[in-house]
């Protein structure tokens, strides 16, 4: 039925569905999740091949176009995508002005867009190139504000992890400088596993939003919002705090005890989709070893495998089907790489700009897009007159 129906009788069926458990808001052509097998793919890409084979870039040309890029295409979107990726001095300036203990997802590539307010056919893929290239700006530059050191200008010579890394690192100030490429090369391959997860929280965010036809720089913002909960990409860093809190494998029984009793969370376990192993935990640990080979040490492994190993074994989370998460290890390999806590979400939000971009142009390309405006079931109260305020108790 087409218009407006305010009819309440008169809707055919309505579907109760708290929290979305079981209600598909539009149908995609960008990734497929099977929960039960552990299996993720992008337009038909199996992400065990993205994450061996690919690249960040490529994979975010991939989600948002459809194919893998040609030679050329490939050549063209690289250079496009790493020459936007300076940013404005009055951006630089706001981001400079930020107290040094601000958040750093406070921070993002929507500030770019301060102009816009209203979303642009025209000048989409535009908006696509600026937004990718910039959001790793955006977040080095909040990194050097904790550091109190000098924005490092981008460097559209390297890759887009290696330049991430370059205008991070304490180090960098020199023009010769490089990461380590086994860095650069973990950091490239835990992007291409966070660039898209289908209808997941921060992009239901961004294409909700993105659905008034506001400007995609607004609609990111919403995402990046929507992603730094602890529920969500926040996941990383409470799955550090956590591992902490416990200290000792000695104290896992008793930890595991308080999840049992809903007095804690296990933080990186458990998934809205999965009912198996997150298959992105499997490659994210192998990328663990490389950075830990690299970087020395991790002294919370061990009680981070053993918590992991105690869960899986007890029945409790067998029953719940509770298995790790992308954001069990990823953790780890950040704290490992040197990156303080709350820049976790960061370099979650960073390659999940590409996702969140794919799914808002699909939506706004399709044929008939409609604002997205859930109903509701009111259980308030019934209606009753005005109590004037002396009248009242
Ligand atoms: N620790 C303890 N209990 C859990 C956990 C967990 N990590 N995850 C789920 N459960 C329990 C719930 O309490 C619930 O128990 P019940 O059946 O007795 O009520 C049952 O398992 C089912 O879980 P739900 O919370 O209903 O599952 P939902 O799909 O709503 O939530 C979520 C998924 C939010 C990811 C949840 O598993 C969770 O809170 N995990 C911890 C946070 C986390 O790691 N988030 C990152 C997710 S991945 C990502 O966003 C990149």
């Amino acid at each position: 039925k087409d218009g407006i129906d305010t009819d309440d009788t008169a809707n055919g069926i309505r579907v109760f569905d708290p929290a979305y458990l079981n209600t598909a808001a539009i149908s995609s052509k960008i990734t497929f999740i099977d929960g039960d097998k552990g299996f993720l793919m992008h337009r038909g890409y199996p992400i065990e091949q993205l994450a061996e084979k690919s690249d960040f870039l490529e994979t975010a040309y991939l989600l948002i176009y459809g194919e893998l890029p040609s030679k050329s295409q490939s050549e063209i979107w690289k250079f496009e995508v790493m020459h936007h990726t300076e940013i404005a001095d009055d951006l630089a300036k706001v981001i400079g002005s930020m107290r040094y203990d601000s958040h750093p997802m406070s921070a993002n590539p929507a500030l770019q867009g301060r102009n816009l307010y209203i979303h642009d056919k025209s000048i989409m893929n535009k908006n696509i190139i600026r937004i990718i290239g910039k959001s790793a700006t955006v977040a080095a530059a909040s990194m050097r504000v904790r550091m109190n050191r000098p924005f490092i200008a981008p460097r559209s010579d390297m890759g887009f992890a290696e330049n991430m890394l370059y205008m991070m690192d304490a180090t960098s100030d020199s023009e010769n400088y490089k990461p380590d490429a086994r860095l650069a090369k973990a950091l490239e391959t835990l992007f291409i596993l966070h660039a898209d997860h289908e209808m997941n929280c921060s992009t239901a965010a961004m294409t909700h939003v993105g659905s008034s036809l506001v400007d995609p720089y607004s609609a990111v913002s919403a995402a990046a919002a929507a992603l730094y909960g602890p529920l969500h990409g926040g996941a990383n860093e409470a799955v550090i705090r956590m591992i902490e809190k416990i200290g000792k494998v000695e104290n896992i029984p008793t930890f595991i005890s308080a999840v049992k009793a809903k007095k804690e969370l296990l933080f990186g376990f458990g998934h809205r989709v999965y009912r198996n192993t997150d298959p992105r935990s499997k490659i994210i640990r192998e990328v663990a070893e490389t950075v830990f080979t690299a970087c020395g040490h991790e002294p919370l492994i061990e009680v981070a495998t053993a918590l992991k190993d105690a869960a899986l074994a007890d029945p409790w989370f067998v029953e719940k089907k509770l298995y790790p998460n992308v954001d069990y290890w990823s953790g780890l390999i950040y704290r490992s790489l040197g990156f303080p806590l709350d820049f976790f979400p960061v370099l979650f939000a960073v390659p999940r700009v590409a996702g969140w971009l794919a799914h808002w142009k699909q939506a706004i390309e399709a044929s008939n897009p409609k604002i997205w405006r859930p109903r509701q079931v009111y259980v308030g109260p019934q209606v009753r007159d005005y109590v004037p305020i002396g009248d009242r108790e």
